[in-house]
């Protein structure tokens, strides 16, 4: 599979070392609005300062949107409008109403639509899976979960950098905690409950904190969690927590940890990091899953669009 990307920011670096790493993906073409990107670029990929100009000349099967948040939208609709294949980083836009223009573009033209959902790939999460299909350990039934995915990017009353192409807390890093929550719980039976969002009129994002309170149903049984997204605690802090009948599994997203306390006895704890950084991991993830849905002519839009309406959903509430 050959791709081209838009965008050539902070997490297209990580990318670019992913698509290195993953067998059946190759990195052709790249643009930016910023011509001193092309400096970042390996040799073999072609720059292109326009985008409709890339969009006729590349033989890239899809085109990776890695531009800011806010852009999502415009730029993903460009790509389809071209009769070309998106690939969209998460969040996939920032309201249901963008997205069902994205959703009906991509349909009408039979085009696949991608949503690439880092977190989901955690090295963690991979581990707790493998656990749980081998029944390594015996915790009864699952209760209830929290997830926390906190970044510092409000600092003494103001954004930081990293906020920066970032639409707010909620709407970035919402997407980011469902994501992740879909390779342990089946999304589709998740409805919310609650959505509060806090939003500090002077700054220029929409939310410095969120949380979803959301339900699921596991084995016929209803349980409840939350996902809490906060830019104020001043910290890279994002965990899962998973409670189960006699125990109780940490997964620690931003460390590539995990911890496992069965009740009664000492917790174990697993370092899964790798000699590569966490976000090249999760993209290696997201490439293998993509070049193996894209060879069977698949997409995860049905997943995307279910987390999305998950993520909306407490924005209005
Ligand atoms: N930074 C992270 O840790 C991180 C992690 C995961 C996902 N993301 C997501 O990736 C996206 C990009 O984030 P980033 O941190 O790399 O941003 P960034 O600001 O570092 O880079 C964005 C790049 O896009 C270019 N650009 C802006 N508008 C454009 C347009 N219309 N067409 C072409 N190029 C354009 C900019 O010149 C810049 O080089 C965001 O949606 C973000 O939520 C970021």
């Amino acid at each position: 599979m050959q791709i081209a990307l838009i965008g050539i920011g902070k997490i297209a670096n990580y990318q670019m070392q992913a698509i290195t790493h993953t067998p059946g993906i190759k990195l052709t073409d790249a643009h930016d609005l910023d011509p001193n990107k092309a400096d970042e670029l390996p040799g073999n990929v072609n720059f292109h300062d326009n985008l409709e100009k890339m969009l006729l000349k590349s033989k890239a099967d899809a085109f990776l949107v890695s531009t800011p948040t806010n852009t999502h939208f415009e730029v993903a609709m460009r790509v389809i409008e071209s009769d070309r294949i998106a690939i969209v980083e998460k969040p996939l836009c920032t309201s249901p109403s963008e997205m069902d223009t994205l959703l009906t573009a991509a349909r009408t033209r039979k085009l696949p639509l991608y949503t690439a959902f880092h977190p989901a790939y955690g090295r963690e999460i991979d581990w707790w899976r493998e656990q749980r299909e081998a029944r390594n350990f015996d915790l009864g039934a699952f209760l209830s979960f929290d997830t926390c995915f906190a970044d510092p990017y409000y600092i003494d009353g103001k954004l930081a950098f990293g906020a920066v192409g970032k639409a707010g807390a909620w709407t970035d890093s919402g997407a980011s905690g469902l994501s992740a929550l879909s390779r342990l719980i089946d999304p589709s039976t998740m409805q919310l409950v609650d959505g509060r969002m806090t939003v500090i009129p002077s700054l220029s994002c929409s939310q410095v904190q969120g949380l979803g309170i959301y339900s699921f149903v596991e084995q016929e049984v209803t349980g409840f969690g939350l996902v809490d997204t906060n830019w104020t605690l001043g910290k890279n802090y994002k965990t899962t927590r998973l409670r189960y009948e006699k125990g109780l599994v940490e997964l620690d997203h931003a460390k590539e940890l995990a911890t496992l306390s069965l009740d009664g006895e000492e917790s174990l704890v697993f370092n899964l990091a790798t000699d590569k950084p966490r976000l090249v991991n999760h993209y290696c993830g997201v490439f293998s899953d993509l070049t193996a849905l894209f060879s069977k002519g698949e997409d995860n839009t049905e997943l995307s669009e279910i987390l999305h309406r998950l993520l909306f959903a407490a924005l209005s509430h």
